[in-house]
């Protein structure tokens, strides 16, 4: 038998032997498990893993699914706007008030709280809560659908294809089609959400609101610089 079938083998019969216990009564307990060693567990789990393509390395998979090198100069412009709550027109939250590099890109909050909290991320965070639980960012890229119901999607069911385009729910529709990931497409998003980032005083739509996003970033000196390294044609014009 071999280490696989043997490891699948035995987690059924402890299976068989948990329920068993469980109608013999709480103090028998299964033994079956415990002729496995962690090397052997390691081997089988590590056997499946790549039966199904798994390969640990996210980061090397990325410049292949681009299809380009990954640019440290956009990465690093996008690291600092995640953290810059010059995203947010309540001037008291970015992206990383509720997605927390500390959880995975997620949060420590069962609600998510995102306007008018009290500056702290993590389990002391306070304020008022919104409506879900932020989830984890981490491998978020190779996600062919987005949110917790899946409403922000990639037609292809490949987040790196646009050419069927990207479905949101109105205003956005399929407006955003022409990014070229979906996480592109998706960042229009929370900047664009009062409870999460704009707040409630800022008049005008979603297209209004990333108007003064825009200028905001564009009205700092470094970001322009950052940015018209990797496009020349915004040390004459405007970040857009
Ligand atoms: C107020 C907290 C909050 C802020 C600020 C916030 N998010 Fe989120 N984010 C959430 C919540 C909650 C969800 C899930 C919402 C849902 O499913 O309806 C989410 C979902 C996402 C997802 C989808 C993840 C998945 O696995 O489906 C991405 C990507 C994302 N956010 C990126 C961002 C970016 C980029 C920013 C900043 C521009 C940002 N978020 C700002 C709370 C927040």
């Amino acid at each position: 038998m071999s280490q696989v079938l043997f490891f699948r083998a035995a987690l059924l019969a402890s299976v068989t032997a948990a329920c068993s216990a469980d109608d013999s009564g709480p103090t028998s307990t299964p033994t079956v498990t415990e002729a496995l060693t962690d090397a052997q567990v390691d081997y089988a789990l590590g056997h499946v893993l790549t039966e199904h393509g798994f390969t640990g390395r996210m980061g090397t998979m990325l410049p292949l699914r681009l299809g380009r090198p990954v640019d440290p100069r956009l990465a690093d412009i996008g690291r600092l706007l995640f953290f810059d709550p010059l995203l947010g027109l309540n001037n008291d939250n970015s992206c990383s008030g509720c997605h927390a590099p500390q959880h995975g890109f997620g949060d420590s909050q069962s609600i998510a709280i995102g306007i008018e909290n009290n500056g702290i991320v993590g389990p002391d965070r306070a304020g008022p809560r919104n409506q879900r639980r932020t989830p984890q960012l981490l491998n978020a890229a190779y996600f062919p659908r987005l949110m917790w119901n899946s409403r922000f999607a990639a037609r292809k069911g490949d987040p790196f294809d646009r050419n069927a385009g990207y479905v949101f729910p109105d205003p956005e529709g399929t407006s955003l089609s022409y990014m070229p990931h979906l996480l592109n497409a998706q960042a229009f998003v929370p900047p664009t959400e009062r409870v999460e980032m704009a707040g409630l005083e800022f008049p005008g739509d979603n297209n209004a609101i990333r108007a003064e996003v825009v200028r905001r970033v564009n009205a700092v000196a470094d970001y322009k610089a950052r940015f018209a390294k990797v496009y020349p044609a915004v040390s004459k014009s405007a970040i857009t």
